[in-house]
């Protein structure tokens, strides 16, 4: 399975700190925000990613990502002219995902949950149809919003209703088959202009074939392309690392737990932050893990 990470859009809802600089690059705590969701690609086991971005702003992810030998994956970078809705990924990537299923995270979703790698690999290993994930929230008008039948089956998919009727959101991470790109070149703008995520999943659910993992109250799920928001998942990030000595949201540590790079691999990565916090905490788990 591929991955897509989409890190495009104007950030509008948080200017001006984004009137420089991409939303995705902004400091969640103390890594740059697109860290997040690209821990959650990899630790799906997912090692091909794409990163789309705008034309402005990709560069910066290039120097700050590399190619990805670095956490033993391979990034590839494209440009998304403009910002015309988040299905349009699977037609950017269409050729490099030449039909292999792909998982899409959006740049700006952070998820947290015990366990998370049994789902996401879980997700990762169905050849057919799609996964997305429902979590519920105070807000649903802000997102798209599923709803459930008598057997807890979804049921119908709307994007961003003004009178929702359910409570569960979907997140910005789906799970893909190999037709995904195909049934992305079935859809039209939506009214506002866009390709919508929740028109592409729409065609899945109604074929029988979209599976929705509802996460529980153990699991955080936070966007943060709001000030509040971005500000909640900082101090969420910085909460549990300082409390529990273990990190949140960072692709080296995922690289090291997958096996995707091995403990000097690891240290390498930690000299380069080594005035850090982070740098100590990916330097103990090298060395604790090769004492081992
Ligand atoms: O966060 C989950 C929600 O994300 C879902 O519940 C919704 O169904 C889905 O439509 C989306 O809603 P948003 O209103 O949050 O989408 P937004 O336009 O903010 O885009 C989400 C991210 O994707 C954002 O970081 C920018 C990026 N993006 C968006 C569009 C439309 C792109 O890179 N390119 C685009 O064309």
């Amino acid at each position: 399975m591929k991955g897509i990470l989409l890190a495009g859009g104007s950030g509008t809802r948080l200017h001006p700190m984004t009137l420089a600089t991409s939303k995705q690059l902004l400091p969640v705590y103390d890594k740059p925000m697109i860290y997040y969701p690209l821990s959650t690609l990899m630790l799906a086991g997912i090692r091909d990613i794409m990163i789309i971005s705008t034309p402005d702003d990709l560069p910066q992810f290039q120097r700050l990502l590399g190619d990805g030998t670095q956490y033993g994956v391979r990034f590839s970078y494209r440009v998304q002219p403009s910002p015309d809705g988040i299905a349009q990924a699977f037609l950017i990537a269409e050729d490099w995902l030449a039909g292999a299923p792909c998982a899409l995270a959006l740049g700006d979703n952070l998820i947290f949950a015990d366990h998370l790698s049994v789902l996401l690999q879980g997700a990762a290993r169905r050849d057919s149809g799609a996964t997305v994930f429902a979590y519920q929230v105070r807000d649903p008008e802000r997102y798209g919003v599923v709803t459930f039948d008598a057997e807890g089956r979804a049921s119908t998919l709307v994007e961003k209703p003004a009178h929702p009727v359910s409570h569960w959101a979907v997140t910005g991470l789906y799970f893909y088959d190999a037709r995904v790109s195909t049934f992305a070149r079935q859809i039209r703008p939506s009214p506002r202009g866009e390709l919508e995520i929740t028109d592409l999943n729409r065609i899945y659910l109604e074929e029988g074939s979209l599976q929705v993992e509802k996460l529980g109250r153990g699991c955080a799920w936070l966007d943060a392309g709001v000030p509040d928001a971005l500000l909640q998942a900082g101090m969420f990030v910085q909460t549990i690392q300082s409390r529990q000595g273990m990190l949140v949201g960072s692709p080296a540590e995922v690289a090291f737990r997958m096996g995707f790079i091995d403990a000097e691999q690891l240290r390498e990565i930690a000299r380069t932050v080594h005035k850090t916090e982070l740098g100590r905490l990916l330097r103990n788990m090298a060395d604790g893990e090769a004492g081992r």
